[in-house]
């Protein structure tokens, strides 16, 4: 792959490279500051990478989350918001975008993905009731226990095995399901919480096959399956990739018959919709509908805007539009998979198969003699940014936070530095340099110590944490 080799071009002949179906029209400046200034930095940050200031960072993989660079079809977009308190153009225009290409009735516009979780969990979730979802996300979870539900992981075992080459490792696994429903009783089952792909397990994706067999489960026992659509269009890239039969449908048509099992889905569209900020709640109910239409006056905004600007709305129902072009998502999905086959080349653990937005290291045995407790994977990513300045994010004990009910920490299975990619902004040069630090970090692990917690915030701790050097 490196360009700058040129004996293997005899190799290379017939080749046919992807590239990203855009060109730069505008460029944001980076700055790498000194390596003392970067110790600096992180002890001021408590080793969290999440209170760095971003001028501090050099290549951000902090998150895919509003980070993408929006097209100059969006930018000028921006230029059409109709900032009318209620019934903005821009609104139905969304609500158009949404019902074309996710099928859903109805559509509510929240300011992000929170936002449509706290009024779907509220609307949905009836105290002691139980919501079984294909592995927690972090503030899906939290709004669901604030709504008094108790969440259980029914995602198949192989999602915990970050080494499983299992090609859907996002699948629910139907007998955990129903050994739950016969357990407690289906009308104890709020919903099936249903995100694809699942960001904590890599990124990974839900089968088609699954999904329609989660339907019929669902028809049987009477219980509703919602979507965590945040980022099904790269769900769909990889069921057409994958799955038998869908190597000929478009990514538009993929992810509207994924969408037709559901009844409804909530959206953080600070990703896969391509957007800085926004998020949207969609439902075929109508008496659903009605209630989270008048739940959103009180915490978000009226129904027609949601928290949004109008000219946010307009960039959002457009943004719609280009995340489901087919070479848009191969490109994106390729950048991705690009950092994750040098890394893998190179003998660094990294979870396979490489997901939808991330690459994410397996800190459990990139550091195997730090424990848990001494949170390895927040290490590695301090690591990483005292040695280049490129921001990762934990995925591990730190962000699993602690367990309701008896306090102690939860452990997960799955001990991760996250290097997320975001939409359209970095070049396969920035991918090269950020491989060859994690390769420096890696040859440099044996010497690396662990970090002890020395401020816990109560809510979603991971965020704020303070740590210190054991
Ligand atoms: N669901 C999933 C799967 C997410 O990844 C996120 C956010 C949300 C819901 C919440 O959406 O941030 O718009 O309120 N994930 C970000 C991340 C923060 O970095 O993975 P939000």
């Amino acid at each position: 792959m490196n360009h700058l080799v040129p004996q293997t071009m005899g190799q290379q002949f017939g080749r046919r490279s992807w590239a990203e179906p855009w060109k730069i029209k505008m460029v944001e400046p980076l700055r790498m500051i000194s390596r003392e200034e970067r110790q600096r930095a992180l002890e001021e940050a408590g080793y969290n990478t999440f209170l760095l200031r971003s001028e501090d960072v050099y290549i951000d993989l902090l998150t895919d989350s509003g980070t993408s660079a929006m097209s100059d079809r969006q930018w000028a977009g921006m230029m059409l918001g109709d900032e009318a308190y209620a019934g903005s153009r821009n609104f139905y225009h969304l609500e158009e975008a949404v019902r074309t290409y996710y099928g859903f009735r109805h559509v509510v516009p929240t300011h992000q993905g929170r936002g449509a979780e706290h009024l779907i969990s509220q609307t949905a979730i009836k105290p002691g009731q139980f919501v079984p979802g294909n592995m927690y996300f972090t503030t899906t979870r939290l709004h669901q226990e604030l709504a008094g539900g108790i969440f259980v992981d029914v995602i198949i075992d192989e999602a915990h095995d970050p080494e499983s080459l299992h090609p859907f490792k996002g699948n629910v696994d139907l007998a955990k399901l129903e050994d739950l429903i016969s357990r407690v009783g289906a009308e104890q089952i709020a919903y099936i919480s249903l995100a694809g792909t699942v960001n904590m397990a890599g990124g990974q994706p839900v089968s088609m096959a699954n999904v329609q067999a989660l339907r019929e489960l669902c028809d049987r026992r009477g219980i509703r399956i919602f979507l965590d659509a945040t980022r099904l269009v790269e769900n769909a890239f990889f069921i057409q990739e994958r799955e038998e039969g869908y190597a000929g449908r478009s990514i538009a048509q993929i992810l509207r018959e994924f969408c037709d099992y559901a009844d409804g889905a909530w959206m953080s569209a600070k990703k896969d919709n391509l957007v800085n900020i926004g998020g949207w709640l969609a439902v075929n109910d109508d008496s659903l509908f009605e209630e989270l239409r008048n739940l959103v006056v009180v915490y978000e905004g009226l129904h027609t805007y949601g928290g949004l600007a109008g000219r946010d709305m307009e960039t959002l129902a457009i943004g719609i539009e280009e995340s489901v072009q087919d070479d848009h998502i191969r490109a994106r999905i390729g950048q991705v998979r690009y950092l994750g086959e040098l890394l893998t080349d190179w003998e660094i653990p990294v979870v396979q198969p490489v997901g939808g937005h991330a690459i994410f290291l397996d800190a459990r045995r990139f550091y195997p003699h730090i424990p848990q407790d001494e949170f390895p994977a927040q290490t590695l990513a301090a690591e990483l940014y005292l040695d280049s300045g490129i921001r990762s994010m934990e995925r591990g004990i730190a962000s699993a936070g602690r367990d309701p009910k008896t306090g102690d920490h939860h452990r997960p299975k799955l001990e991760l530095t996250r290097l997320t990619i975001p939409r359209r902004v970095y070049t396969q040069a920035h991918m090269d340099v950020v491989a060859e630090s994690v390769k420096a970090v890696h040859d440099a692990r044996e010497s690396t110590r662990g970090l002890r917690m020395t401020y816990e915030p109560k809510y979603l701790r991971f965020f704020q944490a303070r740590f210190e050097r054991l």
